[in-house]
């Protein structure tokens, strides 16, 4: 199924099935809370097609916890943690989330100071173990502006305290790092653990891409039998990472300085992290022994705006279609309209249709640049 309008994002309600299957399937062995980071996609409709299957959401604002709170029902969970809380909004966080796990002394402080506070706390702890080479996705890098190292925790740190949140890896394969991130933790803090009533494991892992999940089912019953914590987990890309493509189309082809340049009706201000992290997004028409090579570029004025170099079986001309897979984790979200490109249309396909659900026109844009 190819959408009408180019170029346009493709929700995949199959694949966002799939995922929640895994997920579902680590909930019954394991008894383990499944919440969605819903910084990955908060699109209205994928919130409400998660619900029935999940045990809430995990926000790391005061708009996302709004929009949570739209979407799910009381007897769900809102867990916030974020480095930043502003103080005018104190008050509706407290209102609004189910869970609170503090970043910092500091914002522990800001919510002792509430009449009444409607949540159950919990620290951000930085396990101080990394994993990730790159820094730019290490919460345990030095500096880190991400929680309390774990060096720091005393019992006085606990008064108050209902449970620990910790979230430390980025599209992780295996349990390794969560195996060794628990065990130092129970090291330094296991005599507190019984007076704590969750652990909030964080987001990072690709549930669907790790094939024996005995370990982390292990981890979950002895953290529940031991010390009869709730067990939380957040994952945002493994939710929904697989279940967005953007399809689009090439306008311009040409040569340049001996290859040839394809310009399509893209750019990568619809998939920032191409740019962000120079990574080179997966598309269904690469045949990698394909001997027609062409670089994919957007439209934009920006000189670096260019997704790579791809081989296809054909030669490339305009007209064609190009199809992006694997977008769903932290694209929309952060697409905008530089250069004044509109956002893709949004579609939603089910297994025998595909509906487009949203399209953004110029007022859109001019109300967005309009002052008020
Ligand atoms: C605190 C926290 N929880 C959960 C997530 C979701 O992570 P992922 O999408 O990698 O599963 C993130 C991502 O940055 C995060 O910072």
């Amino acid at each position: 199924m190819i959408p009408t309008t180019s170029p346009a994002f493709i929700i995949r309600q199959h694949a966002l099935q799939h995922s929640l299957n895994t997920l579902s399937e680590l909930r019954d062995k394991s008894g383990c809370h499944v919440l969605y980071s819903i910084k990955a996609l908060p699109f209205l409709p994928v919130l409400e097609y998660l619900k029935p299957a999940i045990d809430g959401f995990s926000v790391s604002s005061l708009f996302e916890a709004k929009i949570a709170a739209e979407v799910l029902s009381d007897a769900q969970s809102i867990h916030l943690t974020t480095p930043g809380i502003r103080p005018d909004e104190i008050a509706a966080l407290n209102q609004l989330c189910t869970h609170i796990s503090f970043n910092s002394l500091h914002q522990q402080q800001s919510f002792q100071k509430l009449p009444k506070t409607d949540f159950s706390a919990g620290l951000r702890i930085n396990p101080k173990l990394p994993f990730a080479d790159d820094k730019r996705f290490n919460p345990c890098r030095l500096h880190s502006k991400l929680g309390l190292s774990i060096d720091e925790i005393k019992q006085d740190s606990l008064l108050g305290i209902s449970g620990l949140h910790i979230h430390t890896v980025f599209s992780q394969t295996d349990y390794a790092p969560l195996l060794q991130t628990i065990e130092k933790l129970q090291q330094r803090l296991g005599q507190y653990f019984n007076e704590l009533s969750w652990i909030n494991l964080g987001g990072g892992y690709l549930f669907n891409q790790i094939d024996d999940h005995q370990n982390f089912i292990d981890l979950v019953l002895r953290l529940r039998q031991q010390y009869g914590l709730q067990v939380y987990i957040e994952p945002g890309k493994a939710v929904v990472g697989e279940a967005l493509d953007l399809v689009t189309t090439v306008l311009d082809c040409f040569v340049s300085d001996g290859k040839v340049i394809a310009v399509l009706d893209t750019s990568i201000n619809h998939n920032p992290e191409v740019f962000e992290y120079q990574r080179q997004p997966a598309i269904l028409q690469h045949k990698p022994q394909g001997k027609h090579s062409a670089i994919l570029v957007g439209s934009s004025c920006l000189a670096g705006d260019v997704f790579g170099e791809y081989q296809f079986s054909e030669s490339i001309s305009i007209g064609d279609n190009i199809h992006f897979t694997q977008l769903g984790a932290y694209t929309l979200v952060k697409a905008n309209r530089f250069n004044g490109y509109n956002f893709p249309d949004i579609y939603w396909a089910d297994n025998d249709h595909l509906q487009r659900v949203k399209h953004y026109d110029y007022q859109n844009y001019q109300e967005h640049w309009t002052a008020s």
